[in-house]
Protein backbone atom coordinates (compact mmCIF):
# COMPACT_ATOMS: atom_id res chain seq x y z
CA UNK A 1 0.00 0.00 0.00
CA UNK A 2 1.15 3.53 -0.94
CA UNK A 3 2.70 5.66 2.14
CA UNK A 4 0.90 8.27 0.77
CA UNK A 5 -2.15 7.77 0.54
CA UNK A 6 -4.11 10.95 0.32
CA UNK A 7 -2.59 10.82 -3.24
CA UNK A 8 -3.36 7.13 -3.89
CA UNK A 9 -6.28 7.75 -6.10
CA UNK A 10 -5.28 4.39 -8.53
CA UNK A 11 -8.01 4.50 -11.65
CA UNK A 12 -9.97 7.50 -9.84
CA UNK A 13 -7.15 9.77 -10.77
CA UNK A 14 -8.41 9.77 -14.59
CA UNK A 15 -12.04 10.45 -13.99
CA UNK A 16 -11.28 13.18 -11.61
CA UNK A 17 -8.47 15.16 -12.91
CA UNK A 18 -9.07 18.66 -11.48
CA UNK A 19 -9.85 17.70 -7.42
CA UNK A 20 -8.09 19.68 -4.97
CA UNK A 21 -6.33 16.80 -3.69
CA UNK A 22 -4.61 16.07 -7.25
CA UNK A 23 -3.29 19.43 -7.42
CA UNK A 24 -2.17 18.65 -3.76
CA UNK A 25 -4.65 21.06 -1.52
CA UNK A 26 -4.00 20.05 2.00
CA UNK A 27 -6.61 17.73 3.23
CA UNK A 28 -9.53 19.47 5.02
CA UNK A 29 -10.38 19.21 8.33
CA UNK A 30 -12.68 15.66 9.22
CA UNK A 31 -14.54 17.21 11.92
CA UNK A 32 -16.00 21.03 12.08
CA UNK A 33 -13.77 22.99 14.97
CA UNK A 34 -15.81 23.60 18.03
CA UNK A 35 -16.12 28.06 18.05
CA UNK A 36 -13.90 29.26 20.89
CA UNK A 37 -15.19 29.98 24.32
CA UNK A 38 -18.06 27.39 23.58
CA UNK A 39 -18.42 24.27 26.28
CA UNK A 40 -18.27 21.12 25.34
CA UNK A 41 -20.42 18.27 26.44
CA UNK A 42 -19.16 15.13 27.29
CA UNK A 43 -21.28 12.10 26.49
CA UNK A 44 -20.90 8.72 28.53
CA UNK A 45 -19.12 5.58 26.48
CA UNK A 46 -21.52 3.58 24.06
CA UNK A 47 -23.01 0.84 26.64
CA UNK A 48 -20.83 -2.53 25.83
CA UNK A 49 -23.58 -4.63 24.38
CA UNK A 50 -25.47 -3.65 21.73
CA UNK A 51 -29.17 -3.03 22.57
CA UNK A 52 -31.45 -5.57 23.88
CA UNK A 53 -32.11 -7.20 20.92
CA UNK A 54 -29.66 -9.55 18.19
CA UNK A 55 -29.41 -8.05 14.59
CA UNK A 56 -32.13 -10.36 12.95
CA UNK A 57 -34.50 -9.51 15.16
CA UNK A 58 -33.52 -5.53 14.90
CA UNK A 59 -34.02 -5.84 11.13
CA UNK A 60 -37.62 -8.04 11.49
CA UNK A 61 -39.03 -5.01 13.85
CA UNK A 62 -37.37 -2.18 12.03
CA UNK A 63 -39.91 -0.19 10.48
CA UNK A 64 -40.78 3.73 10.46
CA UNK A 65 -42.29 4.83 13.27
CA UNK A 66 -43.63 8.43 13.31
CA UNK A 67 -45.55 8.50 16.71
CA UNK A 68 -43.65 9.12 19.85
CA UNK A 69 -44.21 8.84 23.96
CA UNK A 70 -43.24 11.97 25.76
CA UNK A 71 -40.14 9.86 27.12
CA UNK A 72 -36.72 11.66 27.02
CA UNK A 73 -33.75 9.78 25.87
CA UNK A 74 -31.10 8.10 28.28
CA UNK A 75 -27.30 9.95 27.60
CA UNK A 76 -26.67 6.55 27.37
CA UNK A 77 -29.25 5.92 24.80
CA UNK A 78 -28.16 9.01 22.81
CA UNK A 79 -24.43 7.73 23.04
CA UNK A 80 -25.15 4.58 21.56
CA UNK A 81 -27.11 5.70 18.21
CA UNK A 82 -24.55 8.99 17.65
CA UNK A 83 -21.83 5.96 18.39
CA UNK A 84 -23.70 3.61 15.74
CA UNK A 85 -24.19 6.48 13.22
CA UNK A 86 -20.77 8.56 13.10
CA UNK A 87 -18.69 7.24 15.91
CA UNK A 88 -14.63 6.65 15.33
CA UNK A 89 -13.79 3.05 14.97
CA UNK A 90 -9.92 3.68 14.66
CA UNK A 91 -8.56 6.67 16.18
CA UNK A 92 -5.05 5.34 16.19
CA UNK A 93 -3.74 7.49 12.57
CA UNK A 94 -4.94 10.88 12.71
CA UNK A 95 -4.35 10.92 8.59
CA UNK A 96 -7.39 8.06 8.52
CA UNK A 97 -9.98 8.47 11.08
CA UNK A 98 -12.39 5.67 10.32
CA UNK A 99 -15.93 5.75 12.01
CA UNK A 100 -18.15 3.37 12.52
CA UNK A 101 -20.31 3.84 8.55
CA UNK A 102 -18.08 3.37 5.53
CA UNK A 103 -17.87 6.29 3.48
CA UNK A 104 -16.57 7.23 0.16
CA UNK A 105 -13.03 7.10 0.34
CA UNK A 106 -13.47 7.73 3.88
CA UNK A 107 -14.08 10.91 3.50
CA UNK A 108 -16.80 11.69 6.13
CA UNK A 109 -18.52 14.53 5.03
CA UNK A 110 -21.57 14.63 7.26
CA UNK A 111 -21.98 16.53 10.37
CA UNK A 112 -24.62 15.62 13.03
CA UNK A 113 -26.91 18.10 14.73
CA UNK A 114 -29.45 17.52 17.38
CA UNK A 115 -32.93 19.29 18.05
CA UNK A 116 -33.24 17.89 21.54
CA UNK A 117 -36.30 18.38 22.81
CA UNK A 118 -36.56 15.90 25.93
CA UNK A 119 -33.07 14.47 26.92
CA UNK A 120 -31.85 13.69 30.19
CA UNK A 121 -29.59 16.46 31.59
CA UNK A 122 -29.38 18.32 28.30
CA UNK A 123 -31.37 21.27 28.01
CA UNK A 124 -33.10 21.73 25.17
CA UNK A 125 -31.58 23.29 22.08
CA UNK A 126 -29.66 22.56 18.61
CA UNK A 127 -26.54 21.25 19.56
CA UNK A 128 -23.95 19.20 17.20
CA UNK A 129 -22.21 16.09 17.53
CA UNK A 130 -17.87 15.73 18.01
CA UNK A 131 -17.25 11.92 16.89
CA UNK A 132 -13.71 12.78 18.59
CA UNK A 133 -14.05 13.67 21.57
CA UNK A 134 -17.41 11.73 21.57
CA UNK A 135 -19.13 14.75 23.19
CA UNK A 136 -21.80 17.49 21.82
CA UNK A 137 -21.19 21.30 21.35
CA UNK A 138 -24.30 23.61 21.62
CA UNK A 139 -25.27 25.60 18.77
CA UNK A 140 -28.70 27.52 19.52
CA UNK A 141 -31.60 27.97 21.41
CA UNK A 142 -34.20 28.54 19.00
CA UNK A 143 -37.75 29.76 20.61
CA UNK A 144 -40.39 27.46 19.41
CA UNK A 145 -37.75 24.69 18.24
CA UNK A 146 -40.74 21.90 17.88
CA UNK A 147 -43.03 24.22 15.71
CA UNK A 148 -40.42 25.73 13.61
CA UNK A 149 -38.57 22.29 13.13
CA UNK A 150 -41.99 20.68 12.00
CA UNK A 151 -42.76 23.42 9.81
CA UNK A 152 -39.27 23.45 8.10
CA UNK A 153 -39.90 19.66 7.55
CA UNK A 154 -43.17 20.55 5.87
CA UNK A 155 -45.83 20.40 8.20
CA UNK A 156 -44.54 16.41 9.23
CA UNK A 157 -45.67 17.45 13.24
CA UNK A 158 -44.38 14.05 14.49
CA UNK A 159 -40.43 15.47 14.12
CA UNK A 160 -41.31 17.89 16.55
CA UNK A 161 -42.63 15.40 18.82
CA UNK A 162 -39.48 13.24 19.19
CA UNK A 163 -37.07 13.54 22.21
CA UNK A 164 -34.31 14.20 19.67
CA UNK A 165 -34.39 14.99 16.04
CA UNK A 166 -30.89 13.73 13.92
CA UNK A 167 -30.09 16.15 11.42
CA UNK A 168 -27.81 15.02 9.19
CA UNK A 169 -25.55 18.38 7.38
CA UNK A 170 -22.84 18.13 4.30
CA UNK A 171 -19.99 19.87 4.30
CA UNK A 172 -19.28 19.37 0.42
CA UNK A 173 -15.73 20.22 0.41
CA UNK A 174 -14.77 17.43 2.07
CA UNK A 175 -15.49 15.60 -0.58
CA UNK A 176 -15.19 17.22 -3.42
CA UNK A 177 -11.81 17.63 -2.19
CA UNK A 178 -11.23 14.15 -3.45
CA UNK A 179 -13.96 13.54 -6.09
CA UNK A 180 -14.33 16.96 -7.21
CA UNK A 181 -17.71 16.87 -9.58
CA UNK A 182 -19.02 13.69 -9.18
CA UNK A 183 -19.64 14.34 -5.22
CA UNK A 184 -23.29 14.74 -4.82
CA UNK A 185 -23.81 11.09 -5.92
CA UNK A 186 -21.17 9.91 -3.46
CA UNK A 187 -22.80 12.08 -0.58
CA UNK A 188 -26.36 11.00 -1.11
CA UNK A 189 -25.31 7.48 -0.76
CA UNK A 190 -23.32 8.40 2.25
CA UNK A 191 -26.21 9.54 4.26
CA UNK A 192 -28.01 6.38 3.29
CA UNK A 193 -25.84 4.62 5.66
CA UNK A 194 -25.74 6.34 8.39
CA UNK A 195 -29.73 6.63 8.57
CA UNK A 196 -30.08 2.53 8.44
CA UNK A 197 -27.83 2.30 11.36
CA UNK A 198 -29.87 4.47 13.00
CA UNK A 199 -32.52 2.66 12.40
CA UNK A 200 -31.06 -0.79 13.72
CA UNK A 201 -29.93 1.30 16.84
CA UNK A 202 -33.34 2.52 17.77
CA UNK A 203 -34.99 -0.72 17.51
CA UNK A 204 -32.13 -2.30 19.60
CA UNK A 205 -33.06 0.36 22.07
CA UNK A 206 -36.95 0.09 22.29
CA UNK A 207 -36.87 3.72 20.50
CA UNK A 208 -37.83 4.05 16.59
CA UNK A 209 -37.07 6.68 13.33
CA UNK A 210 -38.24 7.60 10.48
CA UNK A 211 -36.30 8.85 7.33
CA UNK A 212 -37.45 12.61 6.15
CA UNK A 213 -36.36 13.62 2.52
CA UNK A 214 -39.42 16.11 2.50
CA UNK A 215 -38.15 19.22 4.04
CA UNK A 216 -37.61 22.98 2.91
CA UNK A 217 -33.84 23.33 1.93
CA UNK A 218 -34.02 26.69 3.20
CA UNK A 219 -35.83 26.99 6.45
CA UNK A 220 -33.90 23.77 7.80
CA UNK A 221 -30.63 25.41 6.97
CA UNK A 222 -31.60 28.52 8.63
CA UNK A 223 -32.71 27.07 11.34
CA UNK A 224 -29.33 25.35 12.24
CA UNK A 225 -27.42 28.55 10.83
CA UNK A 226 -25.98 27.00 7.87
CA UNK A 227 -24.79 29.02 4.91
CA UNK A 228 -26.97 26.16 2.31
CA UNK A 229 -23.74 26.56 0.07
CA UNK A 230 -20.66 24.69 1.88
CA UNK A 231 -23.05 23.30 4.34
CA UNK A 232 -26.37 22.47 3.77
CA UNK A 233 -28.63 19.60 5.30
CA UNK A 234 -29.20 16.64 3.79
CA UNK A 235 -31.15 13.79 5.62
CA UNK A 236 -33.47 13.99 9.25
CA UNK A 237 -34.61 11.57 11.29
CA UNK A 238 -36.67 11.88 14.64
CA UNK A 239 -36.10 9.26 17.40
CA UNK A 240 -38.60 8.25 20.21
CA UNK A 241 -40.27 5.93 22.07
CA UNK A 242 -42.59 4.24 19.27
CA UNK A 243 -46.71 5.02 20.82
CA UNK A 244 -47.55 1.61 18.62
C1 LIG B 1 -34.75 8.80 1.42
C2 LIG B 1 -36.02 8.63 2.22
C3 LIG B 1 -36.82 9.73 2.48
C4 LIG B 1 -37.97 9.60 3.26
N1 LIG B 1 -38.70 10.73 3.58
C5 LIG B 1 -39.78 10.61 4.37
C6 LIG B 1 -40.50 11.77 4.78
O1 LIG B 1 -40.15 12.90 4.48
N2 LIG B 1 -41.59 11.58 5.58
C7 LIG B 1 -42.00 10.35 5.99
O2 LIG B 1 -42.98 10.27 6.71
N3 LIG B 1 -41.32 9.24 5.62
C8 LIG B 1 -40.22 9.33 4.84
N4 LIG B 1 -39.49 8.21 4.52
C9 LIG B 1 -39.90 6.90 5.03
C10 LIG B 1 -40.56 6.04 3.94
O3 LIG B 1 -41.85 6.54 3.70
C11 LIG B 1 -40.60 4.59 4.42
O4 LIG B 1 -39.28 4.10 4.53
C12 LIG B 1 -41.37 3.71 3.45
O5 LIG B 1 -42.73 4.05 3.42
C13 LIG B 1 -41.25 2.24 3.79
O6 LIG B 1 -41.68 2.01 5.12
P1 LIG B 1 -40.74 1.32 6.20
O7 LIG B 1 -39.54 2.24 6.44
O8 LIG B 1 -41.60 1.20 7.43
O9 LIG B 1 -40.29 0.00 5.68
C14 LIG B 1 -38.35 8.33 3.75
C15 LIG B 1 -37.52 7.21 3.49
C16 LIG B 1 -36.37 7.37 2.76
C17 LIG B 1 -35.48 6.15 2.54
Amino acid sequence: MSKKPTKDLGKWKSKIPKSDQIKGVPMPPIQKPVPKGKKIISLPEPPKALGKIDLKKAITARKSRRTFTEDSISQEDLSLLLWMTQGIRDPSNPNRIYRNVPSAGNRHALETYLAIFRADGIPKGIYRYLPIEHALVPVSKPAKLEQRISAACLGQKFIGEAAVTFIWSVLRYRMEWRYGPISIKILALDAGHVCQNLYLGCESIGCGTCAIAAYDQDAMDRLLGLDGEKEFTIYIAPVGRPKE
